[in-house]
């Protein structure tokens, strides 16, 4: 095995634990760290359309948090529940999407794209839909 590839078991191992833990399995499929299913891709333009100008391009955070973290730590129902109510907290002050149908019928597919970012599955890159 080379340097790399041992490096990546060991972080694999590493990323297993919270896996292991939600027995959950990922909601996405990402080839090549950019390349991502369907659902996954509209979640990634609904968010370069909705969510980047304050949680920056790749989620790493601005005027609003880090989201690639935060969707190690809440929970898919509170993922739904922040994006229909917004949230006013310490960080600042979130909007409601409730209004607005693209990003209410686009949660799921939200969630799947932050929660690829979230296990660093997509590079800092722009993705792409895969073929
Ligand atoms: C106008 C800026 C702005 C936009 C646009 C925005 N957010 Fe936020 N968001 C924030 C701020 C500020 C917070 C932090 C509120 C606090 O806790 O102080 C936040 C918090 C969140 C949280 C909670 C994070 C946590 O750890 O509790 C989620 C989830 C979230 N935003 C998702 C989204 C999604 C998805 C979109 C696009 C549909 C979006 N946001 C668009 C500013 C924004």
């Amino acid at each position: 095995m080379s340097q790399r590839g041992i490096k990546a078991a060991a972080l694999a191992a590493l990323l297993m634990l919270p896996f292991a833990a939600t027995a959950e399995e990922a909601p996405y499929t990402v080839s090549n760290s950019h390349e991502l299913d369907a659902e996954t891709y509209q979640g990634f333009k609904l968010y370069r359309n909705w969510c980047a100008r304050c949680h920056g391009t790749y989620g790493q955070g601005m005027v609003g948090p880090n989201l690639a973290e935060s969707l190690n730590v809440i929970s898919k129902d509170e993922f739904f529940s922040v994006v229909e109510n917004g949230k006013t907290g310490t960080i600042g002050s979130m909007p409601a999407w409730s209004s607005n149908p693209q990003v209410m019928t686009g949660r799921e597919q939200l969630y799947r794209y932050l929660k690829a970012r979230a296990d660093g599955a997509i590079g800092e890159v722009k993705p792409k839909k895969a073929k």
